[in-house]
């Protein structure tokens, strides 16, 4: 059984949390599927609940940059862009001190972990409830598309973990973005709901690597939030048997969703992972087999846009 919660039963949910359960909550990025992160066994469940492998570390979720750095070795780097951007949509991952309590699985054994101070109301209320960081991936099964929604959530974990504590839509809509502090030079491991400019115009260059196909984080294999369909990008017409995700004025198609008409990205990011559910749920009812994207500029929210779209197009492993 997975209970249904509101925001107004944080208690139970935090109960749940203290006895091992795992709980999906929202966030303001997407929904994320929540364990007690200093609970080794709870931590081991997410990875079985999401088939998720054991080498993709989880991050935890604080209250505080205090409450977070009190974990890792924080830099003057991050010390600054915890102020400038936490509580958001921004994880940062830092060596570990010797006496971290969180459970070594959650960073996948690894030197380093990945922290992040989330905004949601619900989510921060739940993590001050539980009194400890909360370990949380997006709350999908691995490898499919991230929730926006409890409804999404539901979807894919009914029966795999306790509760979903349903506070509506996610706003901001693709997940954080995870810059590596742990190096000399600051890396980005993943485009998200800061944009890259933000965080340059802060702290100066970032490293990335532009080519998708060439990873460096654990979790960003190429293949991911797949939905069933295939996906074709950067169409600038749509085919008989195509539903259209479009971007801008729509082009002729049967079956559309619309990101943004206005070309706003901030609105295509909050209805990306929105979108994809959908035209995978109502595409093949009307004998579409395939969703083409219109073209998306690759600036601001646009680069963690195709950064989601490259890998929901990528050849299936
Ligand atoms: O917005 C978000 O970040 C959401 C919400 C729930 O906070 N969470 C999320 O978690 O997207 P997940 O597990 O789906 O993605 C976390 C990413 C993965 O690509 C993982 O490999 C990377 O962060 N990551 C975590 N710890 C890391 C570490 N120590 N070193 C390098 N990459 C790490
Ligand atoms: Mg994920």
């Amino acid at each position: 059984m997975t209970a249904r919660l509101t925001p107004t039963d944080i208690e139970t949910a935090a109960d749940l949390l203290r006895a091992g359960s795992l709980v999906a909550f929202p966030t303001e990025t997407v929904y994320g599927l929540g364990a007690d992160a200093q609970n080794p066994g709870a931590v081991a469940a997410i990875f079985e609940a999401k088939g998720r492998p054991h080498f993709n570390p989880l991050i935890c979720h604080y209250p505080t940059a205090a409450a977070a750095f009190a974990h890792v070795e924080a830099s003057p780097i991050a010390e600054k862009l915890a102020a400038a951007f936490w509580p958001g949509p921004l994880t940062l991952v830092l060596p570990r001190r010797p006496t971290c309590p969180v459970a070594q699985l959650a960073g996948a054994g690894l030197k380093t972990l990945a922290i992040r101070v989330p905004a949601h109301p619900v989510a921060q209320a739940l993590i001050a409830a539980l009194g400890r960081p909360i370990a949380a991936p997006s709350a999908n099964r691995s490898g499919s598309i991230s929730p926006t929604t409890a409804t999404h959530v539901a979807a894919q974990l009914t029966g795999r973990i306790a509760a979903i504590i349903d506070a509506g839509p996610s706003t901001v809509g693709v997940e954080s973005t995870v810059l590596d502090l742990s190096t000399p030079t600051p890396f980005l491991l993943r485009p998200g709901g800061i944009s890259l400019e933000a965080l340059e115009s802060l702290i100066g260059p970032i490293a990335r690597i532009a080519d998708a196909a060439t990873l460096r984080s654990p979790g960003q294999q190429l293949s991911h939030y797949a939905p069933n369909l295939p996906l074709r990008l950067n169409a600038t017409s749509i085919a008989a048997d195509e539903a259209q995700l479009a971007f801008g004025p729509a082009l002729p198609a049967s079956l559309t969703f619309q990101l943004s008409e206005s070309k706003n990205l901030a609105e295509a990011a909050s209805r990306l992972f929105e979108a994809l559910h959908w035209l995978d749920t109502n595409a093949p009812a009307q004998n579409l087999h395939a969703i083409a994207a219109m073209p998306i500029p690759n600036h601001g929210l646009g680069l963690a846009i195709n950064d989601r779209l490259t890998r929901a197009a990528a050849p299936r492993s």
